[in-house]
């Protein structure tokens, strides 16, 4: 800014002359008709009625011009900043209302499009199986009693009575887990079966125990049409003072009627299991012939191969071994247990075929059965 000066001459002034505040209005309004955008416009705003604009500039001028001078050219620079913010104010609002128009068109949202092409998932029928056959037992009194898939290889073998020189033990079975210290004899397995969670709740708890354990298990198989590495198991424990095997019988065969239907019958066929003393396969009649296409060759039977007979998992009662392994006195108390995997109950409850679609993943297998919750 430049100092008062009483024999200052406005028009001498060469910011202040009135061609030049002119000047500078008109390439304010010009710049602000070319801006074609809100951006644009931002820029000539900035460069047209900024603070280093050049009429903002003049401005400052008048101030040090003497006083009788000040009030025209007050006048002429604030008559041109008016017309300058009006022009920018009306081409404010006339690109706004371009670019409202604008979305309006681009971003349009047709109500009339199908919605639902994105398919909704289902819920893995092993999933809802499990819980149907989980609900079975809850009904009874059951809780459901879960535990760790890497599993020390004490709760998965010693404690069942599973010696060490035991074949399932071996490598080609049992998937042993190296620990961090990278030892060669590792202690931890992925859990071959559900009976782990039997020790496990034993320690836990006081006898009467009643509980279900539905869970994952690993064994060192192929994946192809009737094997799989990872199955699920649903084990089933009771313990408490005076159960036998009439126990056992009676409440498999109320799970068979329930998730089979009424009238169903079982089956025990002696086994061996090292954790169970006796031990036994348990079958149920087969719920498609109910038994009649055994031994009739005129009804042949699909689901049970004609067998009339369905195999359906291990049981017996919990060797007295186990019991006292797991801290229980076998002289006051006894147990049983059983033992089943569902991939196979529900290949023959749905006709499915092939593993691998259990454990593939693919929507187009779950989807069928549905969105049970
Ligand atoms: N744990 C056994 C298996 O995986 C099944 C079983 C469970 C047998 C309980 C008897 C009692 O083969």
């Amino acid at each position: 800014m430049s100092a008062p000066n009483k024999s200052y001459d406005p028009v001498e002034v060469e910011a202040l002359k009135p061609e030049e505040i002119e000047r500078m209005r008109d390439e304010a309004l010009a710049a602000f008709a070319a801006a074609g955008s809100l951006e644009a416009l931002h820029e000539a705003k900035v460069a047209h009625t900024g603070p280093t604009s050049p009429l903002a500039l003049a401005n400052r001028e008048i101030g040090a011009l003497p006083p009788q001078a000040k009030a025209e050219a007050g006048k002429r620079v604030g008559m041109a900043r008016g017309a300058v913010n009006k022009a920018l104010a009306a081409r404010q609002a006339e690109l706004e209302a371009e670019r409202d128009a604008r979305v309006l068109v681009e971003e349009a949202v047709d109500v009339t499009l199908p919605h639902d092409r994105i398919p909704s998932g289902a819920r893995h029928p092993i999933t809802t199986l499990s819980e149907r056959i989980e609900d079975v037992f809850v009904a009874m009194g059951y809780e459901v009693a879960e535990g760790p898939e890497v599993e020390a290889e004490w709760f998965n073998f010693d404690a069942l009575n599973i010696a060490k020189d035991h074949p399932a033990r071996a490598m080609q079975d049992t998937l042993f887990v190296q620990g961090p210290d990278k030892k060669a004899e590792s202690e931890v397995v992925l859990r071959t079966h559900t009976s782990p969670v039997q020790v496990r709740t034993m320690l836990d708890r006081e006898p009467p125990i009643y509980v279900i354990c539905p869970g994952r298990v690993y064994r060192m198989d192929e994946l192809d049409a009737t094997h799989t590495p990872v199955f699920t198991q649903v084990e089933l424990l009771a313990v408490d003072e005076g159960l036998t095997m009439a126990d056992l019988k009676g409440t498999i065969e109320h799970m068979v009627r329930a998730l089979f239907g009424e009238g169903l019958t079982t089956r025990l066929r002696p086994n061996y299991f090292p954790f169970t003393e006796p031990s036994a396969e348990l079958d149920m009649q087969c719920y498609v012939c109910r038994g009649a296409s055994a031994g009739d060759p005129e009804r042949p039977c699909r689901t049970c191969s004609s067998e009339g007979w369905i195999e359906l998992g291990g049981c017996g009662m919990v060797n007295p071994r186990v019991l006292t392994a797991a801290g229980i006195d076998p002289e006051k108390y006894s147990g049983f247990a059983f033992g089943f995997g569902i991939e196979r109950l529900l290949m023959f409850r749905h006709n499915v075929e092939d593993m691998r679609d259990m454990v593939e993943g693919d929507v187009r297998f779950t989807r069928p059965f549905g969105m049970e919750i």
